[in-house]
């Protein structure tokens, strides 16, 4: 089987304008959840009947075939994309891929632990440092020049830029996860913008309630204007099914949006744990032995299987 070719990639984005809410969690389970969709085991004897076997990955004597590539970003300056991954950021980064400084083939890395027991063949990174804030803050000022000097408007100039310098790389991936810094800045904006369609992670507590209830208002007014980009879905995330505070959010939420509202990722601590030990839950818990893996695959299953309702 070929891997998808000259077909963009599905760009989903995991914003919620609030800090602390499982925006990172979510991308880096998603993306890899995802990675794990697109490999399927080969049994020896039909082996013969592969046509193309550029796309075969051998690991401890097993024959894997991969159908497709996973790409996270990590639009968020701190860098925690590839600190939960356990993987080195090396040279490059987005902010330079933005800046114009570095190719962004040459930035993206391989997320897998192989040599740690942890193969991730088909999950790559673009991952971020310092450098971001300083291309953030240079595009969004190049942004207003070209507003005065007669662009139609600035947060245009800024998408059509991003959508321009990652265009390099839309092709050659199946799904690319965006991981976005908290805030609704011009750059977060088009960041968003940039993506199809945007998962929303909601803490229950009632500051990001609001956070979130702003922000998928944001998201609904964006669509009235004709901006191309969806709630996919909205996830509760550090639920306890015991309290009822978090049963009423997730009530809530149902009531204003329906078929949107995910399964609720429970409070746990595997999931805070995991990236302690650079693993993704289901590398932490292959048994799925623990509720909030179960729901993390079943996000997975969700954007795999498109069983999304249009909100
Ligand atoms: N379901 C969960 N249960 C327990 N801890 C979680 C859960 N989801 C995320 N965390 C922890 O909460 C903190 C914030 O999560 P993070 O994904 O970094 O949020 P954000 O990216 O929105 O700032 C991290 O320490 C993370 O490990
Ligand atoms: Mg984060």
């Amino acid at each position: 089987m070929a891997i998808k070719k000259n077909r963009p990639a599905e760009v989903l984005a995991v914003i919620n304008r609030k800090g602390g809410v499982g925006k990172t969690t979510t991308a880096v389970n998603l993306a890899h959840g995802l990675s794990r969709k697109l490999i399927r085991r080969v049994k020896a004897d039909d082996l013969d009947r592969v046509p193309d076997t550029s796309h075969l990955y051998r690991y401890k004597g097993h024959t894997y075939i991969i159908t497709g590539n996973v790409l996270l970003i990590d639009f968020d300056a701190q860098g925690l994309c590839a600190r939960a991954l356990g993987v080195e950021s090396g040279e490059s980064d987005l902010g330079e891929v933005l800046l114009g400084e570095q190719h962004p083939s040459q930035a993206v890395i391989s997320a897998s632990r192989a040599a740690d027991g942890y193969p991730r063949p088909n999950l790559w990174l673009l991952p971020a440092s310092d450098n971001l804030e300083r291309a953030k803050e240079i595009l969004q000022s190049r942004s207003i020049v070209y507003f005065m000097d007669g662009y139609e408007n600035k947060d245009q100039w800024l998408l059509n830029f991003l959508a321009r310098r990652l265009s390099l790389v839309l092709d050659r991936f199946t799904y690319i996860i965006l991981d976005c810094a908290p805030g609704l800045d011009t750059f977060s904006m088009a960041v968003h913008r940039f993506a199809r369609e945007a998962i929303v992670p909601v803490k229950p507590d009632f500051l990001s309630m609001t956070g979130t209830q702003q922000n998928t208002d944001h998201v609904k007014e964006m669509q009235l204007r004709g901006v191309d980009i969806n709630i996919h879905t909205i996830i509760p995330t550090f639920y306890v099914e015991k309290q009822r505070m978090d049963q009423q959010m997730v009530a809530d939420l149902k009531q204003h949006h329906g078929e949107l509202v995910g399964d609720p990722i429970p409070r746990s601590q595997l999931v805070a744990e995991a990236p302690g030990y650079q693993m993704t839950v289901f590398e932490i818990d292959p048994g799925y032995g623990n509720p909030a893996t179960v729901a993390y695959q079943k996000l997975v299953d969700r954007v795999y299987y498109g069983q999304k309702v249009e909100g």
